[in-house]
Parts: structure tokens; C-alpha cells; sequence
């Protein structure tokens, strides 16, 4: 019988790779999956848009419905019925799937073990009566740590096991989930794990060159890009690590730095002009780059607030 990890992937909005079938050939968690023997699970967000209901009061809360509780439906079904370890379950998205990350982190906390959000938004940010949260978004909501730990604690009232560590990642130059979520984040899960907001590390340039690294002791970890937009591209093995599913990134050792090593492997730069690559953003509320596809491709609206080259 297979006892293993369980990893659960989430899309962005319809498009970011479009979907979650897509999902499985644009990150390499499949292969990994392979190399490493877990299983993957990549539910496909309901809605036409393509993104996740992270706003009602139902999928904050736990067991009480919408898509935070589909998802957990799976990740019970996969360890009642493929041997799971249930003990190592983690969950990963970008975008909107980053978004259902942290709702996953604050409503599931006694099924996920760890969690890692690209260019999301804290737990309960989007709460409300519409999908898109705008203020959310621009990043003008704005709370205090106590208020952003206690919209985690509501997420499952009474639960006192050991919450899921967790880590994200953001772009400085996100123009469609404003980078100050960033800081929003720090916030609430230093608050949750009642640490101190000052990092305990910070590594620079760790993975890539103008990344940085903050720690908060070892169960918050808050990445942030320089100029990068929305989304930081996965970094699927450093993920892993986090985990703990494998040990085999190059990274650097804690404690290093790692020297940027050169003009070819630096960030890409934010948007000014010229033509978006396939799955690149193209348009949206907030979006400031360029608006043209490469050759064969064509701007595709997913939502008011992200248009993709398809
Ligand atoms: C959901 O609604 C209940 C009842 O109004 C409230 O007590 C709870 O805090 C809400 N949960 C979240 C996560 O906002
Ligand atoms: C970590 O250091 C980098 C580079 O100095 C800085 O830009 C970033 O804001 C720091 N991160 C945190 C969370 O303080």
C-alpha cells in the first residue's frame, strides 16, 4: 500500500495555465511527483472565470462548504482511499490558487501540513459579498496583525493542533494582487504563530538573483521578488523543500547568500512595452504592461481584472 505524501496544486484564474489540466504540464510537479513518489491532486475551480471562491463565509470556514471544502473532500477521499499519509498533505497554488492556499491554511489547519502561495492575498482578505475584492486587491486593506490572526482563528473555531507552516511569495511589481498583501501576509501568519514581524533571516538573491528570503523562525516564510509582476513563476523544487517532501533543490545551506550570477539569470523586468509571451498577462483593471500577444496568440479575457495570451 502506497503511505506517502499528498500534494494538492491549484490553478490560477482560467488561464494562468489556463487550467488544472493545464497545470500538469506547465509546473513540473508531475514529474517530481514521479522522481519522488507522491501523489498529486489538481482540482479545477468550479466557476467560469476560472477562480476560486475565497470570499463567502462558507469557504472561510471550516466544514461549512464552497470550494475550500470540495477541495478538502478530495484530500479525504485520496487518504481514505490511496493510503495517504495523512500526517504529509500540503497544498500549493498561484494567483487565485495562492488566494485558496491561504483559505486552505486557515479553514483546513488539521489537514494541511504546510502550505506556499504565489502572488496571493492573506486569509480573509477577499471576505464579502463579491467575487473580486478591489480594495483587497490594490492593496488597501489594511488590518492590524491581532485583527488578520483573529480572521484565521474564526476560519475553524476551537481548533488547538499544530497550524500549517507556511510560505509566499510575491512580485514587487504585481499590478493585479498589489504587493502590499505582501506585507498584509507577514502580518497574519507571524501573528498566528505569535512570532515577531521582524524576519529572523533574510537571505538576498536566494533562489534567484533580487529575490529575498525572510524567515520568521521556522513555520512563516515571506519571499519577495524585485520586480517581478503577477505571478512569480513556481519554483517547484524550492517548494518541495519546504515541505520537506525532498530535500534535493540547490538552494543554498541556511545562512548563505548566494551571489547573482549574471545578466542572463536576472528577473525578468516589469513590463514596458513590446509583445506578451503565451499564458503572460495582456490586460485587466490595474494591469499597466503591454497589451499585444506574440504571433499566434490572442488576449483572452478571464475576468475584468486579468486578460491572458491564449
Ligand atoms: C462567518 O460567519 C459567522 C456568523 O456570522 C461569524 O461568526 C464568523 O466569524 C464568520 N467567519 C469568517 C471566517 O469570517
Ligand atoms: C529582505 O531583504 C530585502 C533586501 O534588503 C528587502 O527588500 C526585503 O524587504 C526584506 N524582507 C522583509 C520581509 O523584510
Amino acid at each position: 500500500m502506497f503511505l506517502g505524501s499528498l500534494l494538492t496544486v491549484l490553478s490560477a484564474a482560467a488561464g494562468a495555465f489556463a487550467a488544472a489540466g493545464q497545470l500538469v504540464q506547465g509546473t513540473q510537479y508531475a514529474n517530481l511527483a514521479d522522481t519522488h513518489g507522491f501523489i498529486v491532486i489538481y482540482p479545477n475551480a468550479p466557476t467560469a472565470g476560472g477562480c476560486w471562491d475565497v470570499h463567502t463565509n462558507a469557504t472561510l470556514t471550516h466544514n461549512a462548504g464552497g470550494d475550500s471544502l470540495g477541495i478538502a473532500s478530495m484530500v479525504r477521499f485520496a487518504i481514505a482511499n490511496y493510503g495517504v499519509d495523512a500526517t504529509q498533505v500540503f497544498a500549493t497554488g498561484t494567483s487565485s490558487g495562492a488566494m485558496m492556499t491561504n483559505v486552505l491554511m486557515g479553514a483546513y489547519p488539521d489537514i494541511f501540513k504546510a502550505g506556499s502561495a504565489f502572488s496571493g492575498v492573506p486569509y480573509g482578505c477577499f471576505e464579502g459579498p463579491d467575487a473580486w475584492n478591489s480594495q483587497c486587491s490594490t492593496g488597501q486593506l489594511i488590518k492590524t496583525p491581532q485583527q488578520w490572526g483573529d480572521l484565521v482563528r474564526s476560519g475553524y473555531p476551537g481548533f488547538t493542533g499544530t497550524r500549517p507552516k507556511f510560505q509566499f511569495w510575491h512580485g514587487t511589481a504585481d499590478t493585479t494582487l498589489y504587493p502590499q498583501n505582501f506585507w498584509e501576509d507577514i502580518k497574519q501568519w507571524t501573528n498566528v504563530f505569535g512570532v515577531s514581524q521582524t524576519p529572523t533571516s533574510n537571505i538576498t538573491n536566494d533562489p534567484l538573483p533580487g529575490y529575498s528570503r525572510a524567515s520568521f523562525g521556522p513555520n512563516v516564510q515571506a519571499i519577495l521578488a524585485q520586480g517581478v509582476g503577477h505571478t512569480v513563476p513556481e519554483q517547484a523544487n524550492d517548494v518541495l523543500n519546504w515541505f520537506g517532501i525532498t530535500n534535493t533543490a540547490p538552494t543554498s545551506p541556511p545562512g548563505t547568500s548566494v551571489p547573482p550570477t549574471g545578466p542572463t539569470s536576472a528577473p525578468p523586468p516589469p513590463p514596458t512595452g513590446g509583445t506578451v509571451a503565451h499564458w503572460g498577462q495582456c490586460g485587466g483593471i490595474g494591469y499597466t504592461g503591454p497589451t499585444v500577444c506574440e504571433s499566434g496568440f490572442s488576449c483572452v479575457a478571464a475576468n475584468a481584472y486579468y486578460s491572458q495570451c491564449l
